[in-house]
């Protein structure tokens, strides 16, 4: 029976909302290594390759809407569903029920919503539900789960709530975003975490399963950027310093550190976040890895370090933060340090394939829902650096062969 389900899922075309799923299966899992060969994009890319040529009375454009709905991968994740069904074997609708605590009515039809939209759960006799290898990574990955739950439990519920608090606040302020509207709160994202760490851990694991999918592996900062020659050496002592702002847990500079065996790093980032992070970092790692706790909108503590780059940070920004952040590195820098921001780049129309400018817009929207940021165009980065100062020079931009996100360097001079 298992095998057969296998198969099945397979064979099935990839759908968008059971991509995140695969692909933490893909690297966690060996329970089918067609999946692991399935061709993926990133989980928040709900809409698909054919969304837009088709007409509004084509049944196709019909259906690709309808997946979009969520209480099927809610119900699954808020009711714990994946692990109250037996990994081999299967269970009755009626004694699921009991065991979740969704009625029977409701448990029925979301479960079969999610089979034929997510490939989620299968039946495979009237009336009993058993696991697909889809389904079982939601029992088998944290990650996985993590991130079924931020999207389907609390991104939906923001992105519905955008406009209007657009409406209510006209403002880009955090804290007016439409995830702090659906959350009754007038704190940002960032600062409601700090005080409610399940839902930052929640997040975080769904991060964790995004960063594991192709495209946006630290990797390609790693690889993409001449980290051994920002500071010269020639003994293989570290020499050079880089400040990695917005570092979260330093899992970046960890690979950073094995490529640039020249090189010191300082992860900074907010106090919650770089408490008791020194516990991950390899033991061979440990004298070139230091945390700091630091708020980037503070001046810049750490002095005539080399390169200071920030990951997937000013995505999460308005311009005006941004610009901020940026001022308040100024009076750190010594002459040729460099900013190294690495975040997707918005093209211009039609100049990127069109999977990869769905999942830039894409995020682009998470942006605004979230934090009423966005995602930038090379002048938006001319503007923002030249804001910050003029001595900001030589704006450079490119995308590693194959990443998601583009890397965007800048160099200060002091005139
Ligand atoms: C999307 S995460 C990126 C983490 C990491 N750079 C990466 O690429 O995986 C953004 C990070 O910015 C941090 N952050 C938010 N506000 C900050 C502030 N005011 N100062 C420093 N870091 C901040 C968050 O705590 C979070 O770790």
């Amino acid at each position: 029976m298992a095998d057969t389900r296998m198969v099945q899922l397979a064979t099935n075309p990839p759908h968008p909302s059971t991509k995140m799923v695969r692909s933490n299966l893909a690297s966690s899992q060996k329970i089918s290594a067609e999946l692991a060969r399935t061709p993926s994009t990133p989980a928040w890319s709900f809409t698909t390759s054919s969304w837009g040529h088709h007409s509004p009375s084509d049944p196709t454009a019909i259906d690709e809407i309808i997946q979009l709905n969520p209480i099927s991968l809610q119900a699954i994740y808020k009711y714990d569903i994946p692990s109250k069904v037996p990994i081999h074997g299967d269970i009755s609708f009626a004694d699921l029920s009991a065991k979740c605590g969704l009625d029977l009515i409701n448990l029925r039809r979301c479960l079969r919503f999610a089979m034929v939209y997510h490939y989620i759960f299968c039946e495979p006799r009237p009336g009993f539900v058993a696991h697909t290898a889809a389904s079982r990574v939601l029992v088998d990955s944290p990650t996985a789960r993590s991130g079924v739950g931020w999207f389907f439990d609390e991104l939906f519920q923001a992105s519905a709530r955008t406009l209007e608090a657009k409406q209510k606040w006209g403002s880009d302020e955090p804290q007016h975003s439409g995830w702090s509207l659906s959350q009754n709160t007038d704190q940002s994202l960032w600062a409601h975490y700090a005080a409610h760490p399940e839902m930052a851990q929640r997040f975080a694991g769904c991060m964790s399963a995004i960063a594991g999918m192709v495209g946006r592996l630290p990797s390609f900062l790693v690889n993409g950027y001449p980290w051994t020659s920002v500071a010269s050496s020639s003994s293989g002592k570290a020499k050079g310093t880089v400040v990695d702002i917005g570092g979260s847990k330093g899992t970046i500079c960890i690979e950073m550190a094995r490529a640039a065996p020249n090189l010191h790093f300082i992860v900074q980032d907010l106090p919650e976040m770089v408490h008791g992070a020194e516990a991950g970092v390899p033991a061979d790692l440990k004298t070139r890895i230091d945390f700091m706790a630091h708020d980037m909108f503070t001046e810049q503590p750490v002095r005539g370090a080399d390169v200071y780059p920030f990951r997937n940070v000013f995505h999460n920004w308005s311009d005006g933060h941004t610009v901020q952040a940026l001022k308040a590195l100024v009076s750190a820098l010594k002459p040729g340090a460099r900013v190294v921001v690495n975040d997707y780049f918005t093209p211009e129309p039609g100049t990127m394939t069109a999977s990869k400018e769905r999942e830039v817009r894409a995020m682009d929207m998470i942006m605004f829902t979230l934090f009423n940021a966005r995602e930038r165009e090379k002048r938006d980065w001319e503007m923002i650096f030249q804001q910050a100062d003029p001595r900001f020079k030589d704006l450079r931009i490119w995308t590693p062969e194959g990443s998601a996100l583009c890397i965007i360097e800048c160099e200060w001079r002091n005139r």
